[in-house]
């Protein structure tokens, strides 16, 4: 359950009036990397979380409430940045306060063009956010990624987090109002700690990688191919030891074509590079398969169900991925 706190969680303030910045800002409201769509992320991600990894789901449902408090931040400045348009834009006869600001039409058609990215919003918000981005495109659903696998949606977090922080960055540099510059230091700040919040839960998850269950097929895991001429870039991606244990290494396919027609079409590939037997591979699959379906099916049980325990002492046990680790 939710419940609301009037106070906000970071004392917002602004030094005065700037319409044109709370355009701007207006993007981390119902933008594709701003609050609503974070908050939505981690609050859809948490409902499968929620059984088999109650430490999981506890991080997922506290960042996503976190989220809703920035939420409440952004919407708050945008409100406090836009000051007197409500009241004056009801003000229907008398000059009004965008009047007033851009004193004369070609101030105004000036303002228009070179700041108000979306002047469609001063009339349509009446003083408040709207719940779109800064060029006025509504939010969208599918700003939300979830997927139903920890080890996926931690990592969608981690670059969720990511465009934010960056997002934020930006937008710093284009307001000079200390009040305001200190609000997006602490909301940029906060993604940097979820980032590294998300980064951890996932390190806490053993395997974690290939993302899933299925191993990939060690004929084609170790395969760099040079896809451009003449001359591919060489680094620690196509080149020496990859990212597996000692002995293993990229296998550099200098002529791809080439390759193609030799192996008939890769299907007669040999591994190369890889140490793992294709046996071995189903091996991890099946013992993977039946560890992570039994953790799930042990943890959320059939026939009537209750979500909450009320009054309950509430389980403190590590996630089951945890457990496995130790
Ligand atoms: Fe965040």
């Amino acid at each position: 359950m939710f419940y609301h706190v009037k106070e906000l969680q970071f004392n917002a303030r602004v030094s005065a009036p700037d319409p044109k910045f709370a355009t701007l800002l207006l993007d981390q409201f119902g933008g594709p990397n701003g609050e609503l769509k974070a908050a939505m992320q981690y609050f859809v991600q948490a409902f499968v979380a929620r059984k088999p990894y109650p430490a999981k789901y506890d991080l997922l449902m506290d960042t996503a409430t976190e989220e809703l408090s920035h939420l409440e931040m952004v919407g708050a400045t945008i409100t406090m940045l836009l000051d007197g348009l409500g009241g004056e834009m009801k003000n229907a006869v008398e000059p009004t306060y965008l009047s007033k600001l851009m004193e004369g039409k070609a101030a105004k058609e000036d303002i228009i063009q070179e700041g108000l990215v979306s002047p469609g919003f001063l009339v349509e918000s009446g003083g408040g956010p709207t719940m779109t981005d800064s060029n006025g495109y509504p939010w969208q659903g599918y700003y939300v990624t979830a997927n139903g696998d920890l080890t996926v949606d931690l990592r969608s977090n981690i670059a969720a987090e990511s465009r934010a922080k960056i997002v934020y960055e930006y937008l710093l540099q284009f307001t000079d109002d200390p009040d305001v510059k200190n609000t997006l230091r602490f909301l940029m700040t906060r993604e940097i700690t979820h980032f590294q919040q998300f980064t951890a839960a996932l390190a806490d998850i053993q395997p974690n990688f290939p993302p899933g269950i299925r191993q990939g097929d060690p004929r084609y895991t170790h395969l760099a191919f040079n896809n451009s001429g003449p001359e591919s870039q060489r680094g620690p991606w196509n080149q020496g030891q990859g990212p597996w244990q000692k002995g293993e290494e990229w296998v550099y396919v200098e002529e791809p074509l080439q390759y193609s027609e030799e192996t008939n079409g890769l299907l007669d590939q040999k591994i190369e590079g890889s140490k793992k037997t294709q046996e071995e591979v189903k091996k991890a699959n099946k013992d993977l398969s039946e560890s992570r379906s039994s953790e799930i099916k042990a943890a959320v049980g059939s026939g009537a169900m209750q979500w909450s325990s009320y009054g309950e002492k509430s389980q403190k046990s590590p996630d089951k991925t945890t457990d496995d680790k130790k």
